[in-house]
């Protein structure tokens, strides 16, 4: 019988690649908390044509940020849904300064305090390798993570969990990859001082995801 850390309540920090989907896909699956993906949540509105998905399916292909208004209009709602309550990962947000000041407000609101932030460390070489080598389920309700080289879909590309189509994102072109790195760097990386600053930074090597889960399911039970 696994043991069951209930409610946890944490951010997961890192550069594209750096496993933020795949991290958090494994704690859910152990705690039965909510992933919240800016980036997924975001995906889905383009696909659904609605007004959000719209204005941020430009900045996405190009590989740059959503502004922050749109992204905290966003999270403000989906952060006070019921689902909530049994703890969330958030996954790709806060990706800004700004952001990050508006959430720690918001919390205060909502009179929520976070367990920490997971600052998930990965070699730049290795995080070039696996965006390129990604592979993502195409049926929203799934959207399993597959690798070709590490974690492949079905031989004929289809996925194991649900027999969709795999497929490369939008924003998995060279030339935006190169751009949501350098975009972290500028504008995310910023956040790993004002996390330390706030003392809730944890970094852990995201080299083996396995890994990496059972070391953030330590330092939940300690915390
Ligand atoms: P988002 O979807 O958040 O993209 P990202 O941060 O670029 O992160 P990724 O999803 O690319 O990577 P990941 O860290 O989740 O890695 P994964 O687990 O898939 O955002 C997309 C866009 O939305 C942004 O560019 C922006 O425009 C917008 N946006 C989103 N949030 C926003 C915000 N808050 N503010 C403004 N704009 C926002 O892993 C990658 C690959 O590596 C996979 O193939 C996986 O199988 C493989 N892999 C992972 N871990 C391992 C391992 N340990 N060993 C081997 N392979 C591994």
């Amino acid at each position: 019988v696994k043991e069951v850390i209930r409610n946890m309540k944490i951010i997961l920090l890192g550069a594209p690649g750096a496993g933020k989907g795949t991290v958090a896909k494994l704690l859910t699956e152990y705690d039965g908390s909510v992933q919240i993906s800016t980036g997924d949540i975001l995906r889905a509105a383009v696909k659904e044509g609605t007004e959000l998905g719209r204005e941020a399916k430009g900045y996405m292909d190009r590989g740059d940020l959503v502004p922050d208004a749109l992204i905290m209009r966003m999270m403000e709602t989906r952060l006070q849904q019921p689902d909530c309550a049994n703890g969330f990962i958030l996954d790709g947000f806060p990706r800004t300064i700004p952001q990050a000041e508006a959430l720690k407000k918001l919390l205060e609101k909502l009179n929520i305090r976070l367990n920490f932030v997971v600052n998930l460390e990965v070699p730049r070489d290795v995080i070039l390798d696996r965006l390129t080598t990604r592979r993502t389920c195409s049926n929203p309700d799934c959207q399993e993570i597959y690798n070709i080289k590490s974690n492949p879909p079905l031989p004929d590309g289809r996925c194991k969990k649900c027999g969709s189509p795999t497929i490369q994102r939008d924003d998995e072109t060279e030339e935006a990859i190169l751009n949501r790195l350098e975009t972290y760097n500028e504008k995310t990386a910023p956040l790993i001082g004002f996390y330390e600053r706030e003392g809730l930074l944890k970094t852990f090597s995201s080299v083996s995801s396995a890994e990496t889960v059972e070391a953030v399911k330590k330092a939940l039970k300690e915390c």
